[in-house]
C-alpha cells in the first residue's frame, strides 16, 4: 500500500495542530515538512522552530524536504528532529558526504531532483539513499500542475535501485490528486505527498482513504 506524506505548506498554521491530529486520525504514514529559504527557491516557509513543535506535539515521523541553500550548514539542527532528512541534490552540498551525515545523525536519508535533473545523474548516489523524492512541479509552491515527466525517472530509479539489490523510498512531491495519484504509483513511487488536493477537500480522512486504496 502507498505511503502518504501529507504538505503542510498550504494549511492554516492557526490550526496546524488540529489538522496534524486529524491527519493521523486518517491514517497518513508521515509528515511532510517544507522549509524554504527564499535563495534556493523563490519563497520562505519555516524553519527548525516551528518543525520542533510538531515533533512535540505529535509522534507522526517527520519527512523535512530541505529547500535551502548549501543545506549541509543547518544539517544538524534538521537532524534533531526530522525522520526522513531529504535535501536537493542542486543545492551545492557534497551530497554523497551529506547522504552520509544524515544516516551518522540517526536519520533516513533522502535525496531530492528538481524537474531539471535527470534520474541517471544520481544513480552512484542510491546506495547512500533510504529515500529519493522527486518533484513532479518546480520546488517553491504549492497547488501547482504535476509534470509527467516525473514518470519516466520514478521509473528508471526503480529499474536502477532493484538491479542494486536496494530498498529505497521513491517519493514524489507536487501536484498530486486523484487522477495523478495513480499515474505515480503506477510508475514505481511508494510515498506521495499531497498538498493542496488534501487541504483543500472538506474531508481529507476521504481523500487519504482514497489515494491508499488505488
Ligand atoms: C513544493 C513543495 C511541495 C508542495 C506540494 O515546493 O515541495 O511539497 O507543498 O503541494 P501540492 O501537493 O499542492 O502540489
Ligand atoms: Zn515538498
Amino acid at each position: 500500500m502507498v505511503k502518504i506524506s501529507p504538505s503542510v505548506l498550504t494549511s492554516d498554521f492557526l490550526s496546524l495542530a488540529d489538522d496534524i491530529k486529524k491527519l493521523e486520525a486518517a491514517g497518513v504514514d508521515m509528515l511532510h515538512l517544507d522549509v524554504m529559504d527564499g535563495i534556493f527557491v523563490p519563497n520562505i516557509s519555516f524553519g527548525v522552530p516551528v518543525i520542533k513543535s510538531i515533533k512535540a506535539h505529535s509522534n507522526i515521523p517527520l519527512d523535512v524536504h530541505l529547500m535551502i541553500d548549501r543545506p549541509h550548514r543547518y544539517i544538524k539542527e534538521f537532524a534533531q528532529y526530522a525522520d526522513y532528512l531529504g535535501f536537493h541534490y542542486e543545492a551545492g552540498s557534497d551530497n554523497a558526504e551529506l547522504l552520509k551525515e544524515i544516516r551518522e545523525l540517526g536519520c533516513k536519508s533522502c535525496i531530492t531532483i528538481k524537474p531539471c535533473s535527470s534520474a541517471e545523474e544520481i544513480f552512484d548516489l542510491l546506495p547512500l539513499c533510504d529515500m529519493v523524492l522527486v518533484m513532479s512541479v518546480e520546488p517553491g509552491f504549492g497547488g501547482q500542475k504535476f509534470m509527467p515527466s516525473a514518470l519516466d525517472k520514478l521509473s528508471k530509479l526503480k529499474a536502477e535501485s532493484e538491479r542494486l539489490g536496494l530498498e529505497i523510498e521513491l517519493e514524489v512531491d507536487g501536484g498530486i490528486n486523484g487522477e495523478t495519484a495513480p499515474l505515480a504509483i503506477k510508475a514505481g513511487a511508494t510515498v506521495l505527498v499531497a498538498g493542496n488536493y488534501l487541504f483543500s477537500a472538506e474531508n481529507m480522512a476521504e481523500r487519504v482513504d482514497y489515494i491508499k486504496n488505488i
